[in-house]
């Protein structure tokens, strides 16, 4: 669907805009958007940063994102003239206020030339703790003021705490509508995450069963290979549980057990996530070290190649208490989940990359069957793969070929790769074209960041006074520390680590 003509002019300016982040996502993503006619038709970016680039280089700089990151490789070359016409580069001194003057003339000016004004998008892609001081700016020389045609973007990590994050949604209250700020949780982008809605909601076949009556449990994995590559300073600050599970972990587990929404009006989707998030039981401190696990990698070989231990990575101390590692257990305390488990676990350098949701049902009331026929007999499971694979897949019981009455659990499975032709977007391109349209469905609003702060924060201060006595406490290629294994095996469950394609077959 070509979206061109239907788009209102926008200006989109990226603060860090000669960043990591614009570099390898959202140059490569908007370059795909335009690709994909999903892009106004007046359209212009405009790089912001310290670093003195000419507009050339900039750009050239771009194109090696591009051609490097991109999930595109064909076409590349073609097009992109035209579209490097629509970027440019603004050099500035984040402190100065007449740069912020100069963005609203720059506006203005463009928006002479179009003949309509435009949407100016403004999007924080800097570390964290700039992202505050620039909206102050934004506001105070009155270059963010519409409250219909100017926008923010904020990346994660939104806040470090419940009280950060409360007094950032403060003060950004005090300068912008809600309706302005847009905080970015990209997993929540992924087209496979928001089919999770379409599976629910638009099939009459499993609501009925999506409740504690059959559902034994469910499991969230966040699995990485990677370790923290070079952003180790930032993640000494962060760890696992804030990197991972305050957002998109804790995101995926709103998605499996929110309610059925009304409409598909933004704020009703999102009342519905916050309702979840408010009935997440809090975990007792005293019971925080029987409901949650945190793990540290150390040294050790991941896939034929050696790799250091957390503790040796650049910008990370000697002695650091920091998780790279998060097993925990939680419940929903509502009518639908009440004694249910959601079993989360997330944790760099595991086995396997691999994100995965597991709802596990329960076994068959009455067993019909003779004793031998069900020697490989499970309960029904139904797997969403989130990424890199893309299926979901539901178990179930079939009788073997045979003259026997032998049963043994098989698969039946939507892979996307294979049902669809059209690649699936990146989550950022479905991300910068909803900030253009101004749909806040997929983005986090004030009360959603804080809920989820609150889930955690029993884990953040129990873990932040007790110092961690046995990191390193995993290896490199495994599924984490042994404690997280038990976390499950107690209730008399057990990870499903691979979708069912990668187990052997029965
Ligand atoms: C980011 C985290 O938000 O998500 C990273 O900061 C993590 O530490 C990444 O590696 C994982 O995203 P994805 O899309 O690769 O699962």
């Amino acid at each position: 669907m070509d979206n061109k003509t239907k788009l209102p002019p926008s200006i989109l300016f990226i603060f860090g805009g000669s960043g990591d982040l614009a570099n390898r996502k959202l140059i490569p993503a908007l370059y795909n958007l335009f690709l994909d006619n999903q892009l106004p038709e007046q359209f212009m970016v405009i790089g912001v940063g310290r670093t003195s680039y000419t507009e050339e280089v900039y750009r050239d700089k771009l194109l090696e994102g591009i051609n490097q990151f991109s999930r595109r490789k064909d076409a590349v070359g073609e097009k992109w003239p035209e579209f490097s016409k629509m970027i440019s580069y603004h050099c500035m001194d984040l402190n100065d206020d007449s740069s912020y003057v100069k963005m609203a003339e720059w506006v203005r000016e463009k928006g002479k030339e179009w003949d309509a004004k435009p949407v100016s998008i403004f999007y924080l892609a800097v570390a964290p703790q700039l992202a505050p001081g620039i909206a102050v700016k934004l506001s105070e020389q009155k270059v963010c003021t519409d409250p219909h045609k100017t926008r923010i973007v904020f990346e994660k990590p939104f806040g470090h705490d419940w009280q950060s994050a409360h007094d950032l949604n403060k003060l950004l209250a005090s300068m912008f509508t809600e309706e302005q700020i847009y905080r970015i949780d990209h997993y929540l982008g992924k087209e496979t995450v928001q089919n999770i809605l379409a599976f629910r909601f638009a099939n009459a076949l499993f609501e009925p069963v999506w409740n504690n009556h059959y559902i034994d449990h469910v499991q969230i994995t966040a699995a990485e290979t990677v370790g923290v590559e070079d952003r180790g300073s930032y993640y000494e600050g962060s760890g696992a549980l804030r990197d991972m599970v305050q957002n998109h972990v804790l995101q995926l587990l709103c998605m499996i057990a929110m309610e059925p929404p009304t409409s598909f009006d933004s704020n009703e989707i999102r009342n519905k996530k916050v309702d979840v998030l408010n009935a997440i039981r809090k975990i007792n401190p005293d019971e925080v070290h029987e409901n949650a696990v945190r793990g540290q990698y150390g040294e050790g070989w991941l896939k034929g190649q050696q790799v250091p231990g957390y503790r040796e990575e650049k910008s990370v101390g000697k002695e650091s208490a920091t998780e790279t590692f998060v097993a925990a257990k939680f419940f929903v305390d509502n009518w639908r989940w009440k004694n249910v488990p959601f079993y989360i676990r997330t944790g760099k350098r595991l086995h396997e990359k691999t994100t995965l949701i597991t709802i596990q049902f329960k076994e068959a009331p009455h067993y019909s069957f003779p004793q031998e026929a069900a020697e490989t007999w499970r309960p029904n499971r139904l797997t969403f793969s989130i990424s890199p694979q893309m299926d979901i897949r539901i178990r179930f019981q079939a009788k073997r070929p045979g003259t026997e009455m032998v049963l043994n659990p098989v698969d039946m499975v939507f892979n996307y790769v294979e049902a669809y032709k059209e690649q699936e977007p990146e989550a950022y391109e479905t991300l910068l074209e909803d900030v253009i349209e101004a749909n806040q469905t997929l983005f986090m609003r004030a009360d959603q960041v804080e809920a989820a702060w609150k889930v955690i924060m029993p884990l953040i201060e129990v873990w932040s006074k007790r110092s961690p006595v046995d990191f390193p406490n995993y290896s490199p290629d495994s599924w984490g520390p042994e404690d997280a294994e038990g976390l499950i095996a107690r209730d008399g469950n057990f990870w499903a680590n691979l979708p069912a394609h990668k187990e052997e077959k029965a």
